[in-house]
């Protein structure tokens, strides 16, 4: 089966674009150069679907309006920003990255590719489709839904988290690009914008993963996947491996409507997020509690529950103890949190929910 020919991708792409794209996104027409919106939407949309993202978005460039005052707030802030996004290393690397430019690049967000590669959380696609939206350059991207589009449309098998189907499949995107020295009455003007955009919106509205809409598809007349009827098995998907199980149990320790929360080392899991203290599920919670010197009383068990991350699924037992009586201060790293604080604290998900729950 003869799949598209690759010089009639992009026009098509783009005249759909036009037509049906996307056009009002918070982060589209913001001043032509200016990286660090269009950055902050690409960061926080790597992992995280629009409709999730705008208000965070909104909210987020409210109190970090540009690069300057990002880079000089504090982690508990930006991480505040962030919570509920999850994948809170984005917004480790975000801040890192801002202080990084405010430091090399003085204040300015660079131009340069590899520069732009060079700061910490921007992988290839993601300096790709800076580059493009702001500086009108010529670079492919390949997010998850780009690869979903560019399997079927063109036939691509293998699982895309394998190197090989990986590479493939980006020497097919740099093969799509839209011809930039052709001039050419029949094409759209060559824009680059319109195309990285289009295959977005492609892959985010059309393209879908569980019911591709193929009726309403550019491509469907020459789409691979479509023509074979086999929409659901590109891309491949990854070889089967059951996610590792494990457990905790958490201390909710209360003491005057506040609750004792406890820094996460910046590495690993819900890494600088503050968290409930976590101790083994075989040992006695009152114990637990009193091995972190806070002798308290056990008030009961709180519903238990699974939260999943990418490479293993947590499952969570809560237990709610009361503190009489305070006999040790604080120390770094620990916080007593008000229960009416809790929405711009940096928490977990889970904890959050945990926390939640005992306002109701
Ligand atoms: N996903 C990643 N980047 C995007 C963008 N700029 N617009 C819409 N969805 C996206």
């Amino acid at each position: 089966m003869i799949p598209i020919a690759r010089a009639e991708f992009a026009p098509r792409l783009i005249a759909w674009q036009q037509r049906h794209g996307r056009h009002s996104l918070p982060w589209q027409g913001g001043t032509e150069g200016d990286a660090y919106p269009v950055w902050l939407s690409e960061i926080m949309l790597q992992q995280t679907q629009v409709e999730t993202v705008i208000p965070y978005y909104q909210r987020f460039l409210t109190r970090f309006p540009d690069l300057a005052t990002l880079a000089a707030a504090n982690q508990d802030e930006v991480l505040g920003q962030w919570s509920g996004l999850g994948y809170y290393s984005r917004a480790r690397n975000l801040h890192a990255a801002a202080r990084r430019i405010a430091s090399e690049h003085g204040g300015m967000f660079p131009r340069d590719i590899d520069a732009i590669l060079a700061l910490p959380g921007i992988g290839r696609s993601t300096a790709a489709a800076i580059a493009a939206f702001t500086f009108n350059e010529r670079r492919a991207i390949l997010d998850g839904n780009v690869k979903r589009v560019l399997a079927r449309v063109f036939g691509i098998e293998g699982w895309p988290g394998e190197k090989t189907v990986e590479n493939r499949l980006w020497l097919l995107a740099e093969s799509l690009l839209p011809d930039t020295d052709r001039i050419d009455t029949d094409m759209p003007v060559t824009n680059i914008r319109a195309y990285t955009q289009g295959l977005m919106d492609l892959g985010a509205t059309v393209c879908t993963r569980g019911r591709p809409r193929c009726d309403a598809c550019p491509f469907a007349d020459q789409c691979v996947a479509n023509r074979l009827g086999r929409q659901r098995e590109f891309p491949a998907a990854r070889p089967k491996k059951a996610l590792p199980e494990k457990s905790t149990a958490m201390l909710v320790l209360l003491h005057a409507g506040e609750v004792l929360l406890e820094k996460r080392p910046n590495s690993g899991i819900w890494g600088g997020l503050w968290s409930l203290p976590e101790f083994p599920e075989q040992e006695d919670p009152a114990r637990a509690a009193g091995r972190l010197g806070f002798p308290a009383e056990l008030a009961g068990e709180l519903p238990g529950f699974n939260h999943t991350f990418t490479h293993f699924r947590l499952f969570i037992q809560p237990w709610r103890l009361q503190v009489d009586r305070l006999s040790v201060a604080a120390e770094p790293g620990r916080i007593w949190l008000s229960l009416d604080d809790l929405d711009g604290a940096a928490l977990p998900t889970p904890v959050r929910r945990i926390l939640e729950g005992l306002r109701r």
